[in-house]
């Protein structure tokens, strides 16, 4: 099954960023400035993209770092991260991408002050998703940010229809209901779990902090 939807990413990357061009309108990227801004990412600090696809979050983050920093992007679609490399070589940015399942993530615990996902999550198998949950939480930092950016439901009718079409094709009803409200979802791994809408009133952000484990 992961195989197929693998296939299906590679083969969509060749036309991933100028759909999202299309379907967005966000041709300044203040999307993605909006999520790391609410992310409180600072100078020096290591994010890590999960679902990166073609880079974007990780590379705007790594512009946002300096040097001292480190941006990585992990996707399982070998496209999308030809397609992120070649972008961040483009463009002189230093972001490292690596391709692995993000139910299993190849870092160690608390390497990362951020971890970031943008659009992806309600993509992903209700095992898969809680899953990469959990492998997010133990990745960060105690105290560290989990913030992820998600599609409002549409209002426009037609539009609203595809959306909810391509959420019935997911084979899964939590998929829906993770749509709808993403926090019930995420309380059990991540605390004080907020959502806000982002400018212009088509996707929103969930944030959530690592919490702090006192030794007892
Ligand atoms: C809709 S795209 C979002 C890409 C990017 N975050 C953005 O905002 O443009 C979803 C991405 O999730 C990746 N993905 C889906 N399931 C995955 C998994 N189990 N492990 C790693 N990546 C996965 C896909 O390859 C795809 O690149």
């Amino acid at each position: 099954m992961k195989r197929w939807r693998r296939f299906y990413y590679d083969i969509f990357s060749h036309f991933y960023d100028a759909i999202i061009a299309l379907h967005s309108r966000d041709k300044s990227a203040s999307l993605r400035d909006f999520l790391l801004d609410r992310s409180t990412l600072a100078p020096g600090q290591d994010l890590l993209d999960i679902c990166t696809g073609t880079g974007a979050v990780a590379l705007r983050a790594a512009q946002k770092l300096g040097s001292e920093g480190t941006a990585v992007g992990v996707d399982f679609s070998r496209g999308m991260l030809q397609r992120a490399r070649q972008k961040a070589a483009a463009k002189g940015i230093q972001a490292h991408f690596v391709q692995a399942d993000v139910a299993d993530l190849p870092f160690f615990k608390e390497t990362f002050h951020v971890v970031t996902c943008s659009h992806a999550m309600y993509e992903l198998t209700p095992e898969t998703r809680n899953a990469a949950l959990s492998e997010a939480r133990r990745v960060l930092v105690p105290g560290g940010i989990f913030i992820m950016m998600e599609h409002m439901a549409p209002k426009q009718p037609l539009v609203r229809f595809l959306y909810n079409l391509r959420l019935a094709s997911m084979g899964s009803s939590q998929n829906r209901e993770f749509a709808r409200d993403e926090r019930p979802f995420i309380k059990p791994f991540f605390k004080e779990v907020k959502m806000e809408p982002a400018p212009g009133g088509r996707s929103k952000i969930i944030r959530g902090i690592k919490p702090v484990q006192t030794p007892l």
